[in-house]
This record gives structure tokens, C-alpha cells and sequence, in this order.
């Protein structure tokens, strides 16, 4: 297959009334794409000629992307101030938002100024949430530097950090704002040191667009599901991310406030925050996403809205790719099924499911009934 780059024009135009200030998004995917990136952020006005720009890098994207982005706009004679935020969860609060906007005032930022974040999930989601609250928002450029970041995380303009409760405790992505980024710069060499462990969490994500939204995707990555975790097949890989980015970028061009078709994305997510709300949880997020979506079809199958089989097919690609179809250590199903009621408690409402009907359709269930949620946890473990 033959690939070169990709861009992708998601057009804000029809919702406007949801944005404020980036009237579209444009996401750039495919090698030398982080090479090109101030070239082309210039041309978009971005840049003001020897201008200052924020730079908030996870360090441990720095070897693969903060440092040669760095070094490219200094090059090109703009005043580069570098913030480094390290990513997880207990990071991604308020105290390093405040870090961000104090460094970003001490080195004279004005409205003007661009803020680009160089990370994976969540340093972009914290970056974002401070790019959109100092000066009441600042032009945002993100260069996810995870696979879950590249396909999900940094496109749709949601942003986030997680609020630290007094009790230790974190409530996750609790606040946040809308605020999407002008450019998003998709490059697969950034990807280069991430851990084998990391990419298969975010070909979760892959797999769940594929499933709500294109069978001809989920047959591709069902055909070449173990060339894509072996050795990473780069020429798979773009590819990969463009067709990915692709479904997320359609449907949250269509519903950007998440009333409608944006909450397909949800597939397989109620059953993962319960999971990943566990005391000791120990499975990333695309790893508890894959487990929850086996859960969904399970639920889905014994309702009737799915085929036979269904739950089977999901669980054999998810293990062709490396990740868990199962709680590792089993669970206590009643705890589980409470953990599902978080949501349910803060939006005064029944517990809505995402459940798959067949590829590319799934539908949104209000209230389903016990024993079909009990049936989908049990598939995956759960007693
Ligand atoms: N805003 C949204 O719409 C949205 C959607 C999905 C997920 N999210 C958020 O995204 C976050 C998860 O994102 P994630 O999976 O990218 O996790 P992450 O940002 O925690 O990154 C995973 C790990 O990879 C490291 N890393 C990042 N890039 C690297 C690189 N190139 N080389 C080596 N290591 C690298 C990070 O330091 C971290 O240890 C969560 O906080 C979640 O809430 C947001």
C-alpha cells in the first residue's frame, strides 16, 4: 500500500454556534507532517514573524517530537518557551494548568500567542484546557505523540483535566472546556519510542471506530491485525491513523456538543470507567475500552440487537492485537455494576449504553434491562 500523507478538512462551518474561535480544524497525518508543521502553521497566520510560542511537552515525547520541533522554530526565528508537564492522571489538575499559565504570562504571551502541545492524551487534553483559558483562549496546535492521542484525544475539541478531591481522590476529565485546536499534526515517526504496550491501547480505539462506523475498516484491520502490533508495519500505519481519525472527525464535525451521533463514540465506555474506577486498577484506558466493548456485545447479543457471534468476533481481533477480551483478575460484578452508576448519578438519568448492532451501526440504549447488563459483565469475567 501506497502512502505518502493525508490531510483531513473537518469543517466546523454548520455548527458554529459551538465554537468560538477555530472555524476549523486541520489535521495533517502522515510522515514529515511535524517537519512541515511551522512552514504551514506560518502560512496559516499562526506564527507571527520572530514571535513567541508555548511549547508544552511531555518529556517523554521529547527525543521523537518536542526537541526536533523545537529546534525547527527557533530555526525559523520565533521565541520558543518550553513548559514540560509530565502525563497521568494525577498530573492532569489544576496545579500544572497553573504551572502552564504562569509560565506562559512570566514570558510576556499575549492573545496572540500559540500554545502547541507535544504529547500524548493527557498533557494535550490539560495543554488545550489551559490554551483555552489563558486570555480567555489563545490558537491551539497539537501534536499527539500516542496513537489514542492521534486518533481520539486531540480531535474534537474537548478538553479536560481531572478535578483532586480533598479525600485523594480524582474525578476524571470533571472539568474542561471546548476549544479545538487549529492544527493537529499526526506524524508516525513521533511515535517511534512509544512502548509496544501504549500503541495497542490505542488500536482499542481503532477498533471501536471501525465498529461504529465503517465494515470495510474493521475488515482491514482484521486482515492485517498482527502485521499492524508486529513490527509495526510503517507503511500500515498511517493509513491507519487516517482512516481512524477519519470516522472520529465526521462524527464530531456533525454533533460537536455530543447530543447525538458524537455519544456512538461511548461504545464499550460505560463498562471501561467502571472498570478503570476500580480501586487498583491496573489496564490503560484502550485496554479497559477493549474489555468494556466485548462487555457491550455480549449485552447487545442477549437483548437481541446483535447477531450470535458477535461478542466472539470482537474478542478474536482484540486478542490478535494484543489486548485483553477479560477482567485479568476477575471481578465482583456487584461493585462493577455500581461503578456504572457514576454517570447515571450525576446526570440524573437511567444508564444509557452504546451497544453494537453490526459493523458500522450501533445504537444508543436508555435503561436496558438487568439481567442483559449482568450477562455482558459476566462475559467478560465478572461473578
Ligand atoms: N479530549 C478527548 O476527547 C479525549 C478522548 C480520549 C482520551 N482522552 C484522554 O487522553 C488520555 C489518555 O491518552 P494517552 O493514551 O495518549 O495517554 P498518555 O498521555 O498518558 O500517554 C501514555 C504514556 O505514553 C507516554 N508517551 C506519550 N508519547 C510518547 C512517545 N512518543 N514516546 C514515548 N512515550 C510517550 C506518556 O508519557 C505516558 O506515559 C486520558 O487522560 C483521557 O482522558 C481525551
Amino acid at each position: 500500500m501506497n502512502f505518502d500523507s493525508a490531510v483531513i478538512e473537518l469543517d466546523w462551518k454548520a455548527n458554529a454556534e459551538a465554537l468560538v474561535h477555530a472555524r476549523s480544524s486541520r489535521i495533517e497525518i502522515g510522515a514529515g507532517s511535524l517537519a512541515r508543521g511551522p512552514e504551514s502553521w506560518r502560512h496559516a497566520g499562526l506564527l507571527a514573524e520572530g514571535g513567541l510560542v508555548l511549547l508544552v511537552v511531555d518529556p517523554a515525547a521529547a527525543s521523537a517530537a518536542g526537541d526536533p520541533l523545537a529546534e525547527r522554530l527557533e530555526d525559523a526565528g520565533l521565541r520558543v518557551v518550553r513548559i514540560e508537564v509530565s502525563a497521568g492522571e494525577t498530573q492532569k489538575t489544576q496545579p500544572s494548568v497553573d504551572r502552564v499559565l504562569a509560565a506562559a504570562i512570566a514570558a510576556g504571551a499575549d492573545r496572540t500567542t500559540p500554545l502547541i502541545a507535544v504529547g500524548g492524551g493527557c498533557v494535550g487534553d490539560l495543554a488545550a484546557f489551559a490554551a483555552s483559558v489563558l486570555f480567555r483562549g489563545v490558537p491551539l496546535i497539537l501534536v499527539p505523540t500516542t496513537l489514542l492521542a492521534m486518533v481520539d484525544a486531540a480531535i474534537g475539541g474537548k478538553t479536560a483535566i481531572n478535578l483532586a478531591f480533598a479525600d485523594g481522590s480524582i474525578g476524571r476529565n470533571l472539568v474542561g472546556t471546548f476549544w479545538p485546536a487549529h492544527h493537529i499534526v499526526a506524524d508516525p515517526a513521533t511515535l517511534s519510542t512509544l512502548p509496544a504496550e501504549e500503541f495497542r491501547s490505542g488500536l482499542a480505539e481503532c477498533v471501536k471506530h471501525a465498529w461504529i462506523a465503517s465494515p470495510e475498516h474493521l475488515e482491514w484491520l482484521e486482515a492485517c491485525a498482527e502485521s499492524l502490533v508486529g513490527s509495526g508495519h510503517p507503511k500500515l500505519i498511517s493509513p491507519l491513523i487516517e482512516a481512524s481519525a477519519r470516522i472520529k472527525a465526521t462524527l464530531v464535525a456533525e454533533d460537536p456538543l455530543e447530543r447525538g451521533v458524537r455519544r456512538h463514540l461511548n461504545l464499550g465506555h460505560t463498562f471501561a470507567h467502571a472498570i478503570e474506577g476500580r480501586p487498583r486498577n491496573r489496564l490503560r484506558h484502550g485496554e479497559a475500552v477493549a474489555v468494556g466493548m466485548v462487555a457491550a456485545a455480549a449485552t447487545a447479543e442477549v437483548l437481541g440487537g446483535a447477531e450470535p457471534g458477535t461478542a466472539a468476533r470482537m474478542r478474536t481481533l482484540f486478542a490478535r492485537l494484543g489486548l485483553p477480551t477479560s477482567l485479568p483478575e476477575g471481578g465482583e460484578l456487584a461493585a462493577l455494576r455500581a461503578g456504572m452508576n457514576l454517570d447515571k448519578k450525576r446526570s440524573h438519568r437511567g444508564l444509557r449504553l452504546v451497544l453494537p448492532c453490526r459493523p458500522g451501526r450501533v445504537e444508543v440504549v436508555e435503561s436496558p434491562p438487568e439481567p442483559a447488563v449482568e450477562a455482558g459483565w459476566r462475559a467478560v469475567g465478572a461473578e
